[in-house]
């Protein structure tokens, strides 16, 4: 791995491959899914300083390229360091000047230089000089070009910032995946590079291939940066797929060609007769922002820009704690046709299911075509091949679910999961099923055929009082489990685990935790995914699980809180709450 410095990555909440972390640089602190809007000390539109206390933005980028071709800036920012610069306490990534070359074709100055004046400018952050080929480039000169970046990427291993290695191949799958492979394995923080294109002409379909392919083939434990990628109209997508840092030149490039931006596409400010907004700007000026004099006009509107930008980002995260992602796309992707079509290709990234907890806070709500394929679908179909019953219930989208796990999530969404027009409870069919086989029909969808076996015929169903719903589970006087009551899922205590942990063999069910783990684990505390040796690759997060140690001795039971993929790869953050 490439040189040492304090770097700290771990997941927070998450949602389809969407992520909140907790990013720390250099002792800077900083929450993902993140905005970095550009500073060009060229082109002074909104000051870092402005840009921390009126947007609480935490991470800014500049051009190191633009500083070290300007005499009087490049000699006052070595001498006073980026940061005191800047007037900006945050963390500060810089850019090589690889747009420039895409954009002029040519530079001067080599990939060594630039990464030498990024760490004696203090950059947090830095890049080396990747070649963003075009899309649809001839593939030979694709790979050239690749080659050369790989190269470069290599120049900068012993960088003294963190690298923000830039993954190309323009258009071409295979290109982008051996990039992904050899820049994954060696950078903390890869970069989707040579979008920029793609984003203006809309071609969000491939966007949403080329992120995933990447994705797809680096640990999912990198931080993952689209480049180039300002228009908010992108960023739920991108972010669906786990997508962390986005860079935003486009509020002030927007903003000098008069062009007020929403999360759902770019207007013409002289055409507005009414504003979609109500940031500080909008509400102040109103429609009078547009008799402003040029350069206030200028400024104003690059202030409604970064509002809206920063806002977006708001809504989606918001919308990974609540686990209503999918609807949040739903809802976005209707704005435009090729988003729509992004939406589709998102739906056929099989990948994306591992990542997607088997629980949600909220309910799945059928939006279109779309919501057939999505993750929670693909997971559920899965278990329901372990359930075998003949009380059958058709539930859109999941096709004819055992009755007894009606109240199950996502199941018991049942009223939003009507097809287009269909009344509410039309065609419901009412079957007489006891309590003890609703409890063993859901036993085996959560854990395996035969799971349900473990329920014995002479156990003690309580229910709540006050909603007379399923909540314990007794043998004799001793609580095995309990029914949580917001998602049906059966919460298993340690008779049950022991049950289970006999009746399925090794590795299922289990995480297994390294023996340091093990006193704290036999405290309650939870379990680290520093310390977790193996994990069942079928589980999902959100499931409960057994934990074992490297002898397949029972411990506890807890529950999952990422995925097993991201708890391989992980150093950092909890993988088990332990019960
Ligand atoms: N800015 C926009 N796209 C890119 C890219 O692919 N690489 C770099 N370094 N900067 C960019
Ligand atoms: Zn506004």
């Amino acid at each position: 791995m490439a040189s040492e410095f304090l770097f700290e990555f771990e997941i927070k909440d998450k949602d389809i491959a969407a992520r909140i972390c907790k990013l720390k640089i250099n002792g800077k602190e900083l929450e993902t899914p993140s905005l970095m809007p550009v500073y060009n000390p060229n082109k002074p539109l909104i000051t870092p300083k402005e840009m921390k206390r009126e947007f609480g933005c935490e991470i800014l980028m500049a051009n190191s390229y633009i500083i070290l071709k300007n005499e009087e800036l490049r000699n006052n920012i070595l001498r006073d360091g980026i940061h005191k610069f800047m007037n900006f306490n945050g963390i500060i990534a810089t850019d090589s000047g690889s747009y420039q070359l895409m954009e002029y074709g040519n530079i001067t100055a080599t990939n060594k230089e630039i990464i030498e004046f990024q760490e004696k400018i203090g950059s947090d952050i830095g890049s080396f000089l990747d070649i963003p080929t075009l899309p649809n480039a001839y593939k030979p000169r694709a790979l050239e070009q690749l080659k050369i970046t790989l190269e470069r990427a290599r120049e900068a291993r012993n960088a003294k910032f963190l690298v923000n290695a830039g993954i190309q191949g323009s258009t071409y799958l295979d290109l982008r995946e051996m990039a992904a492979r050899e820049i994954g394995r060696e950078f903390r923080l890869c970069a989707v590079g040579g979008i920029v294109r793609l984003m203006e002409n809309y071609r969000f379909s491939d966007l949403v291939e080329i992120i995933s392919v990447i994705k797809r083939n680096i640990p999912i434990n990198r931080v993952v940066h689209a480049f180039g990628m300002g228009h908010p109209m992108a960023f739920s997508l991108s972010i669906a797929l786990g997508c962390d840092l986005f860079d935003s030149a486009a509020y002030a490039l927007y903003a000098e060609n008069f062009r007020y931006i929403t999360a759902s596409g770019t207007k013409r400010l002289d055409e507005l007769e009414y504003l979609p907004c109500s940031c500080p700007v909008c509400s102040k000026y109103g429609l009078e922002l547009k008799e402003l004099p040029e350069r206030e006009r200028v400024r104003e509107l690059a202030r409604h820009n970064l509002y809206v930008s920063f806002e977006e980002i708001n809504k989606i995260k918001e919308a990974i704690k609540e686990n209503n992602l999918w609807e949040f796309l739903g809802m976005r992707c209707r704005a435009h046709p090729e988003l729509l079509s992004g939406l589709k290709r998102l739906t056929e990234q099989k990948w994306l299911a591992d990542l997607d907890p088997i629980t949600k806070k909220s309910a799945f709500y059928l939006q279109g075509p779309e919501s057939k394929n999505r993750t929670e679908v693909v997971n559920v179909k899965k278990r329901l091949k372990r359930v075998y019953s003949e009380n059958r219930r058709e539930v859109a989208p999941f096709g004819k679910i055992p009755a007894e796990i009606s109240d199950v999530y996502p199941f018991n969404s049942f009223n939003s999961l009507r097809e287009w027009g269909k009344k509410k409870n039309e065609n419901k069919i009412e079957y007489k099923i006891s309590d003890i086989e609703k409890i063993r029909k859901i036993m085996d969808y959560q854990f395996g055929s035969g799971a349900g076996e473990l329920i014995a015929d002479n156990v003690r169903i309580k229910r709540s009082r006050k909603t007379k719903r399923i909540r314990w589970i007794y043998e004799e006087k001793e609580l095995i489990a309990s029914v949580r009551a917001s998602d049906h899922f059966i919460i298993p205590k340690m008779p049950l685990a022991e049950k289970l942990h006999k009746r399925f063999k090794y590795p299922k069910l289990r995480v297994v935790i390294h023996d340091d783990a093990i006193p704290f684990v036999l405290e309650g505390k939870s379990v680290f995914a520093k310390f977790v040796e193996e994990i069942d690759p079928k589980l999902r997060a959100r499931d409960e699980v057994l934990i074992v140690d490297k002898n397949d001795k029972l411990l506890r039971t807890g529950t999952l809180i990422l995925s097993p993929r991201e708890v391989v790869d992980f150093d950092r953050g909890i993988a088990v709450r332990v019960r």
